[in-house]
């Protein structure tokens, strides 16, 4: 199997209306013309009908991961291989996939119990991307919508299943100080994050040894340029919405980014500049800092 990039995320929120104001004023998503009115925040970022969907629900917390395959072959060789590795999954019907945006989905779990869901053939929806407040684009196309940090308390049983059954590679890894990171037991040493390529994009999936609340550490998204991030900064202070970290450089992906916290209790990392590899020619590294400067975060810190 081999996963091509990060397609789109849910989440199920109790606060829609403040997701809805969030998605498009202060990230400048663009409200998903075309879908229809069921209460759901479509929010839309480039020629994906949409890329992040929030269903209202009586809890705040990430909901699934939609990861893309190739192709109708693909996605039915992905369920052959399930099978034999004995994972259980769900197929998707004509009415879910339709929900999605996309052709057929297989549903299932990680071995850390996060939520995810294998697609192909996303239905794309061609109006010009306008950002409601003037956000010129994001990156996306074949690097995927960005990048997810999921908890993973179980990492090595999450590593063997997303390297070993998804196709991701390692990018790099890094031991965090146990301090630094929520429902981690200082006892139990430091946690380990690790950072997964599955196309050119530095890493569209990381696993962070611990637990999360939220059900997800962060989402990064992507601009092309600083002054977008800045422009974005601004955004935040004139909406009062609160950032989890300044802005900074990171060691790794080399992305020049902040965190701002999102109605449903993860964060959002605004970043550009993230630089790419070249999969199937790339050295694993482990890093051992976050970013060269900047990133200060207000609570723990979470590449
Ligand atoms: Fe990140």
């Amino acid at each position: 199997m081999q996963v091509r990039g990060l397609g789109y995320i849910t989440i199920e929120s109790a606060k829609p209306e403040s997701w809805r104001e969030f998605g498009t004023q202060v990230l400048g998503a663009m409200p998903a013309p075309g879908l229809p009115d069921d209460g759901r925040v479509y929010l839309k970022l480039d020629e994906r009908a949409f890329r992040i969907m929030i269903e209202p629900g009586a809890r705040d917390r990430f909901g699934v991961a939609g990861w893309e395959l190739g192709g109708a072959g693909a996605l039915d060789a992905a369920a052959r291989e399930l099978e034999s590795a004995g994972v259980p999954y769900k197929r998707g019907t004509p009415e879910q996939a339709q929900a999605r945006r996309v052709g057929e989905l297989l549903m299932l779990d990680d071995p850390a119990g996060n939520a995810l869901e294998l697609f192909h053939t996303p239905i794309l929806e061609h109006s010009r991307f306008v950002s409601p407040v003037g956000v010129a684009g994001f990156v996306t196309g074949e690097l995927g919508m960005g990048h997810v940090v999921l908890p993973a308390a179980e990492l090595d049983a999450a590593d063997a299943f997303y390297t070993g059954l998804l196709g991701f590679r390692p990018t790099d890894v890094m031991r965090v100080d146990p301090a630094a990171v929520p429902d981690r037991d200082p006892a139990d040493g430091p946690a380990r994050l690790h950072f997964y390529h599955c196309n050119p994009r530095h890493h569209s999936l990381a696993l962070m040894e611990a637990g999360h609340p939220a059900g997800l550490v962060h989402l990064m998204l992507e601009v092309s340029s600083l002054d977008e991030v800045g422009y974005a900064l601004d955004r935040c202070a004139a909406h009062g919405v609160p950032l989890s970290a300044t802005l900074g450089r990171h060691v790794n992906d080399h992305t020049v980014s902040f965190y701002v916290q999102t109605p449903s209790g993860f964060d959002v990392e605004f970043g550009f500049g993230g630089r790419h590899v070249e999969p199937g020619n790339h050295t694993t590294t482990e890093i051992t800092a976050v970013s060269y400067w900047g990133h200060r975060f207000a609570g723990p810190p979470a590449d």
